[in-house]
């Protein structure tokens, strides 16, 4: 099984992609297009009249809206700027307290940072790793407004629990769906519990229109109201209603905004029609998904130092990322130990993902370095992910697990 002509040069800027040497890659993207989501994007390009902001934005929204089940729903540019959108909504400033996941993508924080208020690290679950509503609510304080929660690898947070919180502290919830489209809690899918759901089409994600795109579902009608204009530079586009169109112009800088600066975070029609499209297989691809992850459920069942999240009865995980939790202290060993197995003697590409945002110099520098998640902080020391994909074949699952054995049992001498 031995690999030695390993390059570390990684892929793309954020380390996916293929790297010469390696037997497994971590992969670049989940899956290839099919020529149904190549003929939505050509067609626009033949035939739309308008490139931004038209009819397949409408129906890419209509779409997700049925899809997700949520009020609201709105493309935007990416999750980034869904969660900014969200965070913009959410009227918070210095002195405020944003309760958020310690461990997430930094995008999840970033844009509530940005609003000049406090950070606050919420620890993991020790069963399923996302956000655990208990320790939410043993952090909330009179500053708290706002309840960051993220479905991080495609497995929902116990939105009842988040929401019973919420509404007892009348605080307000964004849920980070970046890396659960599809999601659900007994058949309720994620980005419909909270005020706000933000989700990514990133080029790695479930789903992706061409390498970036977002959407915002919204909850109230007073924030759908203000949300076309916030995502594009204050407009209302004219829609009838004026006698003379061109009074004061032809669309119109007359959104009713308070202490609020709009921005343009819109995406284009051929990416919406894309998304259309792709939404008509998400099930069936996210199905993929489950039953890759059922047979490498199964065939690392016997391995003692190896644990896996729980799914709760009822909960469609949609694994995003197939992460795994090692423990090798009975004989003296870590997850750097097995992976440094598993990179140069397996040839595989497994990776450790989002550091505790905490850790990070920049959250340092800007003040956001509290730090009191001792679950997440012995959890991510142990965890590392599988390269992971849509169709995935069997063998490679094999050689993973396998791997993974011989590992353990070199660890162990
Ligand atoms: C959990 C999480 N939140 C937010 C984002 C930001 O998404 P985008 O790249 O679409 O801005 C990502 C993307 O990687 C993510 O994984």
């Amino acid at each position: 099984m031995s690999n030695k002509s390993i390059t570390t040069k990684v892929g793309d800027a954020s380390g996916r992609g293929s790297v010469a040497g390696y037997r497994v890659n971590f992969p670049a993207r989940m899956r290839s297009y099919s020529e149904a989501e190549i003929n939505a994007v050509v067609n626009v390009m033949r035939n739309a009249e308008v490139q931004t902001q038209g009819t397949y934005m409408r129906q890419f929204e209509a779409d997700f809206k049925a899809y997700t089940g949520a009020n609201f729903a709105f493309a935007v540019d990416n999750a980034t700027n869904a969660l900014r959108l969200a965070a913009i909504m959410c009227r918070i400033g210095p002195g405020d307290e944003v309760i958020a996941p310690g461990y997430t993508f930094c995008a999840s924080a970033l844009p509530f940072g940005m609003t000049g208020a406090k950070l606050v690290w919420a620890d993991i679950d020790s069963k399923t790793w996302v956000i655990d509503p208990e320790d939410i609510e043993r952090k909330i304080t009179p500053h708290t407004k706002v309840l960051l929660v993220v479905h991080l690898l495609g497995m929902p947070v116990d939105m009842p629990a988040v929401m019973k919180i919420a509404q007892k502290h009348n605080l307000r919830v964004v849920e980070d769906c970046a890396q659960a489209p599809g999601a659900a809690i007994h058949g309720q899918k994620v980005g419909s519990f909270g005020d706000f759901g933000c989700f990514s089409f990133h080029g790695a994600k479930n789903i992706t229109t061409l390498g970036e795109g977002g959407m915002l579902t919204v909850k109230s009608d007073a924030d759908a109201a203000i949300t076309p204009g916030l995502r594009h530079n204050g407009i209302r586009p004219f829609s009838g209603e004026r006698e003379r169109y061109w009074v004061p112009a032809m669309s119109n800088v007359d959104i009713d905004l308070e202490n609020v600066w709009p921005n343009n975070f819109s995406i284009g029609e051929a990416q919406c029609a894309l998304g259309s499209e792709l939404l008509k297989t998400l099930d069936q691809n996210n199905d993929i998904l489950i039953s890759q992850a059922a047979k490498l459920r199964t065939a690392l069942a016997g391995i003692p130092e190896i644990t896996l999240a729980k799914v709760p009865d009822g909960y469609r995980h949609v694994y995003h990322q197939f992460v795994l939790h090692f423990d090798g202290s009975a004989f003296g060993k870590n997850r750097n130990d097995l992976l440094d197995f598993l990179t140069s003697e397996g040839g595989i590409r497994a990776i450790v993902q989002y550091h505790p945002l905490f850790r990070y110099p920049l959250f340092q520098k800007l003040g956001a370095s509290d730090q009191n998640c001792p679950v997440l902080d012995d959890w991510w020391d142990n965890s590392f992910s599988f390269p992971w994909w849509i169709g995935i074949p069997d063998e490679t699952m094999d050689y993973l697990v396998d791997s993974v054995k011989a590992g353990i049992a070199t660890l162990k001498g």
